[in-house]
Formats: C-alpha cells, structure tokens, sequence
C-alpha cells in the first residue's frame, strides 16, 4: 500500500472513529484515567533503553553475564536494560505467532498501551498497525514515537474501546491483545476480534489468568486485580469464549515458568511497585499463570 492510500484510509478511519465513543462506561473512563497518570519508573526507564515502550511483562532466562556483579555502579543500569530485553522477547513470541504477514496486511493491536508491540510488528512485517487505547495519553504517546521513526504512515494509535474498534469487518489480517484483555467481558471482545479479523486470519493474546484447577482466584489474583483495577479471568473462560466466537485455538502455550525469571530479578530492583510477591507467590503456588493463546479466525 502506497503512503497516499494509507493517508486515505487514515482519513476515513478517522471519520469513522469519531462515532466511536469512549471510553464506553463509569469502568473504563477509570481505566483511562489509570493509564493517562501511569508514569511508573519500570515502564519509563526500560522504554529508554531503545524506544520501544512496553506495558507487559517478560519472559525467558536471566543473562548473568550480561548482568555482572552487583557491586558495580552500572549495575542498576544493566539490570534494567536486562528487563527490557526480556519484555521485547515476550512481544517477539507474540509476534512469531501471528502467522504469514505480508507488506499490505493490516494488523490490529487491541489495547496497545504506548506502542512498543505495534513497533516492532510494523519493524517485522512492514506492514500497517493499528493500535487502540482508552488512554489519550498513550495515544499521543505512541504516535510521537512513530513520528520520530518517521513510520507514522503506517503506525498508528487512537483513542477508542476495542469492544467497538473502527475498522470494517474482515479488515484485519491479524490482531492480538498483550496484557490488556483483563479489562473486558471476554465475550464482547472476541465477538469484536472476530468481526475485525479476515476469516483465516489469526488471533493471539498473551495474558495473566487465574487457573481452574486451583478453584477459584487466590488472594493473590485478588491483590493483582485490585492493584491493576482489572478483572483476571480463567483459563477456561479464555477457551470457552473463543470457541463461541469463531476463533479456534492453534497453540495453548503456558509461560509460567518463562516469567518467574523476571519477576524475580524485578523484584531485586529499585522499580519495584509492591505488587512482584502476589505475582511470583500466585504463579509459584499454580493459582495464576502467564498463557499465549494463538487462534484461528475460522
Ligand atoms: C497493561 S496495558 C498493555 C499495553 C500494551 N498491550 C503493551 O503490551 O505494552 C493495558 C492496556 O489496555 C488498554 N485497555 C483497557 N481496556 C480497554 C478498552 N476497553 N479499549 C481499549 N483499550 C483498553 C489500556 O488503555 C492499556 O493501554
């Protein structure tokens, strides 16, 4: 697609958007208003680290050598860039499971915080994305990066609820939500991802969710939620919605173990928020785990 055609459909888009309210309810104009004044130093800092700004966590084992010692006054400096590289590789493993992407697809990233997912898809595929946040913060946030990558013609954030996201149906190639699927009705949004998606195209989400076979959500999935202003689902509530909504299931992949290395070097750091014991105790007690569901849009 040519940057005039994208312009095109970046102006009708726009048009569409402004129908679009949001946020949507009392809920989510609490969760905008949450992200608008998020500012937290373990967002920042690692995002300064190469401009690639995340809301998620990560995955994958602890670079010692990286690291060194931790008498060093650099220290601090390569523990967090050592975080970073962790988050990157979280939204890489997201991103190899999105299936075949070509130049002119379009994806669609639900949720997309200040953009550092949409980044590194559109660094990948060179193709469009198109990221939705209720935080008008973010928005701006993520489309001044993309400016000063100079890919803003093809990289893009809004203001918008991804229950009722601005784009025709079939639109999208393939879409995903990293950590952001804890806010909604899983129902509603994977009504609307399949409305959004292309039939074939691909769905992935990576998420926190509290696991049946502990019961019921533990104490400590009751502090992330409360801490986070966010509903955690289940596994199965996760596998039961999608069936409903035309999106089967290719790859369940359990991450658990993948995470606990981060979270326990975050918690070593300076940038810890109070809420690292809830999420290493919950997924070491196996009430809670870190999934990546990758389905097709059938
Ligand atoms: C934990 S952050 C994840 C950000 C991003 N996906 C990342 O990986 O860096 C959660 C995001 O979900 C967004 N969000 C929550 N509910 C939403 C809704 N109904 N519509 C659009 N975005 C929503 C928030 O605005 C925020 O950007």
């Amino acid at each position: 697609m040519t940057s005039t055609e994208f312009s095109t459909t970046v102006a009708t888009s726009t048009a569409n958007s402004a129908f679009i309210p949001a946020p949507a309810t009392a809920y989510q104009e609490d969760i905008a208003r949450y992200w608008d004044h998020e500012a937290r130093p373990v967002n920042l800092r690692l995002g300064d680290v190469d401009g690639l700004y995340h809301h998620h966590y990560g995955i994958g084992d602890i670079d010692h050598a990286a690291l060194g010692g931790a008498e060093g006054g650099t220290y601090e400096k390569k523990l967090i860039a050592e975080l970073h590289r962790l988050e990157s590789a979280q939204a890489e493993l997201l991103l190899d499971h999105l299936g075949p992407v070509e130049r002119g697809d379009t994806l669609v990233d639900a949720g997309c915080g200040r953009g550092g997912s949409m980044v590194m898809a559109h660094q990948r595929f060179g193709c469009r994305v198109e990221g939705v946040t209720l935080s008008a913060k973010q928005a701006d946030f993520a489309n001044q990066r993309a400016r000063e990558l100079g890919i803003e013609d093809h990289v893009r954030a809004r203001v918008c609820n991804m229950l009722d996201m601005p784009f025709a149906a079939g639109q999208a190639a393939a879409s995903w939500n990293n950590e952001s699927s804890m806010y909604v009705d899983l129902h509603d949004l994977f009504a609307e991802h399949s409305r959004i998606l292309a039939t074939g195209g691909r769905y992935v989400t990576i998420t926190g969710c509290w696991n049946p076979r502990y019961g019921q959500p533990s104490k400590w999935v009751s502090q992330i939620n409360a801490h986070f202003e966010c509903n955690i689902h289940s596994r199965r509530e996760y596998l039961r919605a999608m069936a409903d909504n035309r999106l089967v299931p290719q790859a369940v992949i359990d991450l658990t173990q993948a995470t606990l290395p981060y979270w326990e070097l975050r918690a070593t750091s300076s940038l810890v928020t109070g809420i690292e014991e809830a999420f290493i105790s919950s997924y070491k007690d196996g009430s809670f785990q870190y999934l990546l569901i990758a389905a097709d849009r059938i």
